[in-house]
């Protein structure tokens, strides 16, 4: 599915758009908040933070809604039918939990919550009271990620080998959370959805340069089917790298996020032929063409809160699910683990009898 697909499911109207509560107002909220008042399947009522003065910076661009910094006045409005939660990860289990039990639907920004155990108290909560509740994971949405997960599907890239992915940049640092579980769930979402399974191992090396906080961690991650795959998260580095590198027995496929040819696929290998005699073995290389495929421009956010808006109405599964959101969590945590653990395999010294 490219990017066209995903834009007439945005477009379907709906007779009453979804009545919203958006709750936290800092660097992603005003995203949030922007993208919901351009949906037509969205109304915003209202808009809540602790912090008075993001408030005002909202009311300056957004003079409708309704601004509050209690919570609570947000879960007892009868006139609010989901809420839209963008506040620190630390936050997510006692707001989420609050506005299920309230009978509100939940969108809550990645990732779902801080540890598993958390998790599986909002997967239940939800279930007991009926209602959606949704993670944001939103490059479930991104064009680019559809037309790589379709090339996956139909098996154009052949048996996939490895992934390797590079999510670095000078970030914010995060107060509460690792960057395992603060850019970590990009890559954990992208990769279960496209290959369908979640790894069976997780290993991580971090170190905390700044803060006491791991801002920067290698991740390697081995899924049952055979696929390896390397995420590099870092807070820390000079130039934005968007970058995974998808390689299989057929062709392999450079997704850069950063790119304005965000998908690149090279029909390049290399194929080891029938040796004809014992300990003979030969290669054949292959560099073929590289195809740069039209990739829709469409705001991935946009068709994320859509997907949520449509999701509540019809009662239907958003394509960023709650399996999805949980297995996330469940692979920061190992990665979080791993790193704390200090030896995720058994590492190796330099041979110090070659020392120069
Ligand atoms: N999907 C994405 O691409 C994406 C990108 C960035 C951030 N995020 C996610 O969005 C969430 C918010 O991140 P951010 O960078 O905007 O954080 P932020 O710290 O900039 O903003 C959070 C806001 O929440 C407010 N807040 C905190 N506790 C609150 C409470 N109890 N009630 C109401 N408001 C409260 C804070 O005052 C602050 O204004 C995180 O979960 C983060 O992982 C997602």
């Amino acid at each position: 599915m490219n990017g066209e697909a995903l834009y007439s499911f945005a477009e379907e109207q709906l007779v009453e758009p979804v009545r919203l509560a958006i709750v936290g107002a800092g660097y992603w909220g005003p995203n949030l908040l922007r993208v919901a008042t351009e949906l037509p399947q969205a109304h915003v009522e209202f808009v809540c933070d602790v912090r008075p003065d993001a408030l005002q910076a909202v009311a300056r661009r957004y003079p409708a809604p309704r601004l509050t910094t209690e919570f609570d006045d947000v879960i007892a409005a009868e006139d609010v039918d989901a809420v839209v939660i963008a506040t620190p990860p630390s936050t997510h289990r006692t707001l989420c939990l609050a506005a299920l039990e309230a009978g509100k639907h939940v969108l809550v920004e990645k990732p779902l919550a801080t540890s598993v155990r958390d998790a599986q108290t909002l997967v239940a909560a939800a279930e007991r009271t009926g209602v959606l509740l949704m993670p944001g994971h939103t490059f479930l949405y991104s064009p680019s990620v559809n037309v790589v997960r379709d090339l996956i599907q139909a098996g154009e890239l052949g048996d996939l080998y490895f992934i390797s992915m590079s999510r670095v940049n000078l970030g914010l640092h995060q107060a509460d959370v690792s960057v395992a579980w603060d850019l970590g769930p990009h890559d954990f979402s992208i990769l279960r959805y496209w290959l369908d399974e979640v790894p069976s191992m997780v290993s991580a090396f971090s170190r905390s340069c700044v803060t006491d906080v791991a801002d920067v961690m290698f991740v390697s991650l081995e899924f049952p089917s055979g696929t390896i795959a390397h995420a590099e998260l870092s807070w820390l580095a000079p130039s934005k790298l968007r970058r995974t590198t998808v390689v299989g027995s057929e062709k392999m496929v450079v997704y850069d996020d950063t790119s304005n040819e965000p998908v690149r696929i090279f029909d390049s290998g290399v194929v080891l032929a029938n040796p004809s005699t014992f300990g003979e073995y030969q290669l054949a290389y292959r560099a073929g063409d590289v195809v740069s495929p039209r990739v829709a421009v469409t705001e991935p956010l946009m068709l994320e809160l859509a997907d949520f808006c449509l999701s509540i109405t019809r009662g239907s599964k958003p394509r960023s699910s709650i399996e999805v959101g949980l297995d996330v969590v469940r692979m920061c945590d190992a990665a979080d683990r791993s790193a704390r653990a200090r030896r995720p395999r058994r590492p190796e010294p330099l041979d110090a009898r070659a020392t120069t």
